[in-house]
C-alpha cells in the first residue's frame, strides 16, 4: 500500500478542535478555504475526550468534527490517539506510567508516557483503534489513519525486564549464544539464568548517562528491544483497524534521523512514510534534507507525507526563533523536492492553554487572516493547488546510495574509546552535505538496499558490518563503481564484537588497506592534510597501505606523512575511498566531489553552493527539477536546460540567464 491518492498536495495540519468552541470551528474552515487547506490531522490527543471512563466511550465532538471537514470538503488524516493516555486509566492502571532510566516510577503527567509492556495500555489503545475504525471506516473524510503519535522514548520497569528477557530468548535461543554476544566473561558477568538479566539503566550497567555502558552487546539489544516494543504497540493498532477498514492507509509521524528507534525495522509495517521536520536551530538545509532523504529511503523510495513543520516557531526550544519572510515556502519546496507528497503544519490554530500556546500557527489566538504567517500560508496553499497533480508519486532517480545504520549510530555512541567526541550523526552529515552540494541526488538507504541501482555508494561510519554488506559493496566496485568509507567504519559485527582480522574488517580487503593504530586528540587539535589543503580533528587512524595509493596524507606528528585519504583500484575499473579521519567540511567535498565527477555525477549548479537542486522523475517520464535557493540574495544561473517553471509557467532556453529570488524557489519541468 502506498500513501493515500490525491488529485493534488495535501495542505493542511494538526487541527485540534475539541479545544475550543463550534462557533470558532466556523472560523477555522472559513480562514482554511482561504488558506487552500483541505487536509485536517484529527484527534492527536483526543483520548480523555473519546473514552471519558474504563467502560464509556463519547464520539460525538469527534463526529462532528468529521462531519464539518466533509462538508467542507476537506479530508482528514485520523489520529488514533493513543500519545497521551487519560488519567483514569493511569491511575487505575499505574504500571501504564513508565519507570526512567534511572528507575524512577512516572507517575500521571505528560505524554508519550505509556509502558510499551503494559498489557493494559496496549488493550486500551487497541480497542480504542478498533472503535474509531468501526466508526470511520467509511466515513466520506477518511483519508488515512495516523497511529498514536512520535514514538519515542524507553521505559525500564519489571514488565519491561520480563518483556526484555523474552525477546532475548527469541534472539540468541540460548545463555550461551548470549553471553557469547555480549562477551560476558568480561566482568564476571557470564549469565546462568534469564532472570539475572536486568535492563541496562543507571542502576545497573549505565554511569554518566545512557551512552556509557559496560557491556554495549546489552545496551544495543534494549534499544533493539525498545524499538520492536513501540512497534508492537503500532502494529497492534494497526491490526484492530484493519479488521475495519482494509483500505485506508496506515501511517504514524516519525522523527527523521532519531536516535532511540530504528526506524529501518519500522519501514516494512509502515503503509507509507510520514514525518515531523524540526530542523536543529542554525542547521544548513542539508539537515532536513538528510531527514526528508532518510524517510523517503523507508519505502525504498516511495513518496512520504510531511506530517509536521511549523508555520512560523516552535514553542519547546529556550528561543524560539521565527521563520523569516519567504523561509516557509523553501522548506515546503524542499521537502516537495525530497519526495513529500503532503505537506502538513504543526498546527493550524493555536491552542489557547498549556505548554504549547505560544507554538506558531496558521492561525493565531485572534483568528486574524491578515497577518504575515497567515499570507504565506495562503499563498503556498495557492501555488499548491495551481501545482496540482504535477509532482505527486515522482520518484528520486539517485545514483548515489548513503548507507545510514542504527545499529552502527549506537554502537559508535555507545562505544568507550578511541573518542567520545565523535558523533555519528555529524560524520553522516558531513559526507551527504558534500553530495548534496555538488548536486547529487542521494538515497539515504539502509544496509540491506539492493546496491545494483548506484554508482557511488557512500558508507561514512559504518562502525558495524552486518550479514553480507562487505559483499554486496565489494560487487559495487567490481562492476566500475565507487565506495567510499571513513575512519570507524568495519570495526565490529552484529553484537559489536571487534573482527578478529585487521580494521576496517571485511572492508579491508575491499579497501587496500589495514590500520593497527589509531590517534584522538581533544576538540581544539586541529591536524594538517597538506594535499587536500584541509585540517583534520578528533580521530586519527593510521594506515598501512596493502594495495591502496595515498591520496592525502597527515601533516604533522610521527605519522606525519603517512595516509589519511586512500584510493585502492579493484575490480573493473572500480574504487574503494577510505578516509582515516574526520576532515573539515572543505576536505571531504573536495573528496566527495572527485569520486562524483569520476561518475558524471556534478550538477550544473554544483559551484553554487547555496543553491540546491534536487530532481523527481513522475510516473509519467517527466523530469522535475527542483532550484532552491537557501541564500537570502538573488541566485543567477545560466539555464543547463530548456524548462518550463511550473510555479510560474516561465519558459527558459538553454543558455539563457535564470534568477531565483532571495529564498526563491523554481520548478522546473524539463524539456
Ligand atoms: C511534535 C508533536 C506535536 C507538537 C509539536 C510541536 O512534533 O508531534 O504534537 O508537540 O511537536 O513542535
Ligand atoms: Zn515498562
Amino acid at each position: 500500500m502506498t500513501a493515500p491518492r490525491t488529485l493534488k498536495i495535501p495542505y493542511g495540519g494538526d487541527y485540534n478542535p475539541e479545544q475550543w468552541t463550534e462557533e470558532v470551528w466556523d472560523e477555522d474552515h472559513r480562514l482554511f478555504t482561504r488558506a487552500g487547506i483541505d487536509t485536517l490531522t484529527v484527534g492527536v490527543f483526543s483520548w480523555s475526550l473519546t473514552q471519558p471512563g474504563p467502560d464509556t466511550y463519547d464520539f460525538t465532538v469527534l463526529d462532528r468534527i468529521l462531519a464539518r471537514a466533509a462538508a467542507e470538503g476537506r479530508g482528514v488524516c485520523l489520529a488514533t490517539g493513543t500519545a497521551a493516555v487519560p488519567p483514569w486509566l493511569a491511575r487505575r492502571h499505574p504500571e501504564v506510567n513508565r519507570t526512567d532510566f534511572e528507575g524512577r516510577r512516572h507517575r500521571y503527567g505528560q505524554r508519550h508516557n505509556f509502558c510499551p509492556s503494559s498489557r493494559a495500555y496496549r488493550d486500551h489503545a487497541t480497542r480504542m483503534a478498533g472503535h474509531l475504525a468501526d466508526r470511520y471506516a467509511d466515513h466520506p473524510a477518511l483519508l488515512a489513519w495516523h497511529i498514536n503519535n512520535e514514538y519515542g522514548g524507553a521505559c525500564y520497569c519489571g514488565l519491561c525486564a520480563d518483556a526484555f528477557r523474552a525477546w532475548l530468548r527469541d534472539r540468541h535461543g540460548t545463555l550461551d549464544a548470549l553471553n557469547d554476544a555480549w562477551w560476558t566473561t568480561f566482568w564476571s558477568h557470564r549469565y546462568t539464568d534469564w532472570d539475572e538479566i536486568e535492563p541496562p539503566s543507571a542502576l545497573t550497567e549505565h554511569w554518566r548517562g545512557p551512552d556509557h555502558t559496560a557491556f554495549q552487546g546489552i545496551t544495543l539489544d534494549y534499544h533493539r528491544f525498545t524499538t520492536d516494543a513501540l512497534l508492537n504497540c503500532f502494529r497492534a493498532e494497526q491490526e484492530a483497524i484493519r479488521r475495519h477498514d482494509p483500505a485506508a492507509p496506515v501511517t504514524t509521524n516519525l522523527m527523521g534521523p532519531y536516535r532511540p528507534l530504528d526506524y529501518h525495522r519500522w519501514a516494512p509495517h509502515l503503509d507509507f512514510a510520514s514525518w515531523d521536520n524540526y530542523p536543529p536551530l542554525d542547521a544548513p538545509p542539508t539537515r532536513p534534507a538528510l531527514g526528508h532523504d532518510l524517510m523517503r529511503g523507508l519505502k525504498d523510495g516511495a513518496p512520504f507525507w510531511l506530517m509536521e513543520q511549523t508555520p512560523s516557531t516552535t514553542a519547546c526550544r529556550d528561543v524560539n526563533p521565527l521563520r523569516r519572510p519567504g523561509e516557509l515556502r523553501l522548506a515546503t519546496f524542499q521537502a516537495i523536492a525530497h519526495g513529500a507528497d503532503a505537506t502538513l503544519y504543526f498546527q493550524l490554530r493555536a491552542s489557547r492553554g498549556a505548554c504549547e500556546k505560544y507554538h506558531g500557527a496558521v492561525i493565531g489566538h485572534a483568528g486574524r487572516a491578515d497577518t504575515r504567517v497567515f499570507r504565506e500560508t495562503a499563498a503556498l496553499g495557492e501555488e499548491l493547488t495551481r501545482l496540482g497533480a504535477a509532482t505527486l508519486g515522482a520518484h528520486t532517480p539517485a545514483r548515489t546510495a548513503l548507507i545510514f545504520d542504527w545499529d552502527s549510530w549506537w554502537a559508535l555512541e555507545f562505544s568507550d574509546g578511541p573518542s567520545r567526541l565523535v558523533r555519528y550523526l555529524d560524520v553522516v552529515h558531513a559526507y551527504y552535505r558534500a553530495a548534496r552540494e555538488a548536486g547529487a541526488d542521494v538515497d539515504v538507504t539502509p544496509h540491506t538496499a539492493d546496491l545494483g541501482r548506484y554508482d557511488v555508494v557512500l558508507a561514512p561510519a559504518l562502525h558495524m558490518i552486518k550479514g553480507d554488506l562487505a559483499a554486496r559493496l565489494e560487487a559495487v566496485v567490481a562492476r566500475g563503481g565507487t565506495v567510499l568509507a571513513t575512519f570507524l567504519s568495519g570495526r565490529v559485527d552484529e553484537h559489536d564484537r571487534a573482527f578478529r582480522a585487521d580494521v576496517p574488517g571485511p572492508l579491508a580487503p575491499l579497501m587496500g588497506i589495514r590500520v593497527d593504530e589509531w590517534d584522538a586528540r581533544p576538540e581544539e587539535f586541529e591536524q594538517t592534510v597538506p594535499e587536500l589543503a584541509a585540517k583534520a580533528r578528533l580521530v586519527f587512524e593510521i594506515v598501512h597501505l596493502t594495495g591502496a595509493e595515498p591520496i592525502a596524507t597527515y601533516g604533522t606528528d610521527f605519522y606525519a606523512g603517512t595516509p589519511a585519504v586512500t584510493r585502492n583500484r579493484y575490480g573493473d575499473g572500480g574504487e574503494a575511498w577510505y578516509v582515516a579521519t574526520a576532515l573539515d567540511q572543505p576536505g571531504v567535498d573536495t573528496v566527495v566531489r572527485r569520486v562524483l565527477t569520476r561518475h558524471g555525477l556534478l550538477g550544473p549548479y554544483a559551484d553554487h553552493r547555496t543553491l540546491e537542486t534536487a530532481t523527481r522523475v513522475t510516473p509519467e517520464g517527466t523530469r522535475l527539477l527542483f532550484l532552491l535557493n537557501h541564500a537570502p540574495a538573488p541566485a543567477s544561473l545560466t539555464a543547463a536546460c530548456t524548462s518550463v517553471d511550473l510555479l510560474t509557467g516561465k519558459r527558459t532556453e538553454e543558455g539563457e540567464p535564470l534568477t531565483l529570488d532571495p529564498y526563491g524557489v523554481a520548478v522546473l519541468r524539463l524539456q
